[in-house]
């Protein structure tokens, strides 16, 4: 078996200094909001492979037929040599694309959740023992020194996770993006893409109440990293479809008036009856937009690719 290298990018402390510095941000603003990437413990990180199995959270399916029907003309399009991807999580769609890739020499998944990387990487290796695996513990949103592997390289951003970033993050983002990409690499990108709003709300709150556990998981974090008394039962799962800005939100609303005292910052956090902290936005695309963004971001639309019924897209891209 090839050796597996993991990486971690960010400072011994940074997670922890990150999150004390969003929930200190993020709890004394009005309305209150936290980042989604503090859902991915490794409780968040199973909560959301089994959202991906439930009935009505046709994302992974889609994206999945998505990849199963167009990985060899993706393979054909770029010739990678280096598949990076970005919030790999459980990397199970990723096999399409390492299966079709004929030149493959390594790949690198990036995720902020170590035991989603590592349950990952020995997944992938007990399959493909000859695999270069190099995992980085990194958030993506604050730039990336990716390992000196060989290019071409295909940079994979999978699972609609783009639409968790709200417009001006995403911008920053994708420029980011663009700056890991030399000639002849490409940005294979997915997006759930606008439909029926019953549709889009039961994929965000689902009759089992997955989706509800791994909101409230955000508090549990909270509570076990920050030393903060808050019930994650204290609080109701809430989505909604936003039309004007077309997205889904995910909430937690206070079910009576309560405070939550999170010593280590020293923060007493009074909620009303009935408020809502905003815990995740997930947008939904239009082709227009989202190659509209991509200009903007320097590069270009080469492919665009659709499941059977339209609902969701993955877009290949090039630096111009
Ligand atoms: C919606 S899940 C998608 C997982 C997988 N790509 C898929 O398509 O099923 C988002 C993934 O991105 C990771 N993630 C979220 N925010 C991140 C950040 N800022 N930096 C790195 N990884 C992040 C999470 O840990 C999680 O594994």
């Amino acid at each position: 078996m090839s050796p597996f290298l993991l990486t971690r990018t960010l400072p011994e402390d940074a997670t922890g200094a990150a999150l004390r510095g969003d929930v200190l941000h993020g709890l004394t603003r009005t309305p209150k909001s936290l980042p989604p990437k503090w859902f991915y413990d490794a409780r968040g990180s199973e909560l959301f492979e089994e959202i991906t199995r439930l009935p009505e959270y046709y994302p992974t399916r889609a994206e999945r037929e998505i990849l199963a029907d167009r990985a060899p003309e993706i393979a054909a399009a770029t010739g990678a040599k280096t598949l990076v991807e970005l919030g790999s999580g459980s990397s199970e769609k990723t096999r399409y694309l390492l299966d079709s890739l004929p030149d493959l020499q390594s790949y690198v998944p990036v995720d902020v959740s170590e035991s989603a990387l590592t349950g990952a990487a020995e997944a992938l290796l007990a399959e493909r023992p000859s695999l270069n695996v190099h995992a980085l513990i990194a958030d993506f949103t604050r730039g990336l020194a990716l390992p000196g592997t060989p290019g071409p390289r295909l940079v994979a951003f999978l699972g609609g996770t783009i639409g968790n970033l709200l417009p001006g993050e995403r911008e920053v983002f994708l420029r980011s993006v663009r700056t890991l990409l030399d000639p002849g690499d490409f940005l294979l990108l997915g997006t759930d893409l606008v439909k029926d709003e019953a549709v889009l709300v039961r994929a965000y709150d689902d009759a089992a109440g997955v989706t509800a556990e791994f909101n409230k998981n955000v508090l549990a974090v909270v509570a076990r990293e920050l030393g903060a008394d808050v019930d994650p039962g204290d609080f109701d799962h809430v989505a909604l479809w936003d039309r004007d800005n077309e997205w889904i939100e995910m909430r937690l609303r206070a079910r009576s008036a309560l405070t939550v005292k999170i010593p280590e910052l020293n923060l007493v956090v009074p909620f009303e009856a009935g408020e809502e902290l905003r815990t995740e936005v997930s947008a939904k695309f239009r082709q227009d937009g989202v190659r509209t963004e991509l200009v903007a971001a320097g590069m270009e639309l080469t492919h665009w690719w659709t499941d059977k019924e339209g609902r969701f897209a993955l877009s290949l891209a090039t630096a111009s």
